[in-house]
């Protein structure tokens, strides 16, 4: 390849990695992040169904409560998956619930941090611990777990 098709190659990804993150809106998250909540939440257990966290009910390998969903879905403008058991307990739940987490990322990441770019650990606590979950002490222990597990 001539450096001048290499320029152009070059180019073209990095328009169409930014055209992505622009037009998804959607934060870029590694595999193994999904990898270690699912881990820590379910085992990855696709088949865990709903689990009262101790009181609400959470549900699926990625453990969604139904504010969660609700609160992703009005930020996707529409009801993902078609409904919060059906989307996290399905027969898609695995990638059903990655979009919940992505547009639920989205909305509250950098809510959460005030505006700084949110980093894997402000993800992880914003899962674990909601809109202010990456400000809050009360994630320390489950960060502690996904930061082990991401190594
Ligand atoms: C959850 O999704 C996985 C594939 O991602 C699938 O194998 C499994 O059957 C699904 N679970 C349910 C309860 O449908």
């Amino acid at each position: 390849m001539s450096s001048m098709q290499g320029v152009l190659l070059i180019t073209a990804l990095l328009a169409g990695c930014f055209a992505n993150r622009f037009a998804l809106g959607l934060p870029d998250l590694p595999d193994k992040f999904f990898r270690c909540i699912c881990k820590i939440e379910s085992n990855c257990n696709p088949s865990i169904g709903c689990v009262n966290d101790p009181v609400t009910l959470s549900c699926g390998p990625y453990q969604i409560k139904e504010a969660y969903w609700q609160d992703a879905s009005e930020f996707a403008g529409e009801h993902i998956g078609g409904g919060w058991k059906t989307c996290t307990t399905g027969a898609d739940n695995m990638s059903c619930s990655k979009k919940v987490m992505l547009n639920y990322f989205q909305r509250y990441g950098r809510y959460c941090t005030g505006g700084r770019e949110p980093t894997i650990e402000d993800y992880a606590r914003i899962h674990n611990g909601g809109p202010h979950g990456c400000r809050h002490s009360s994630t320390d222990g489950y960060w502690a777990k996904v930061s082990r597990c991401l190594g």
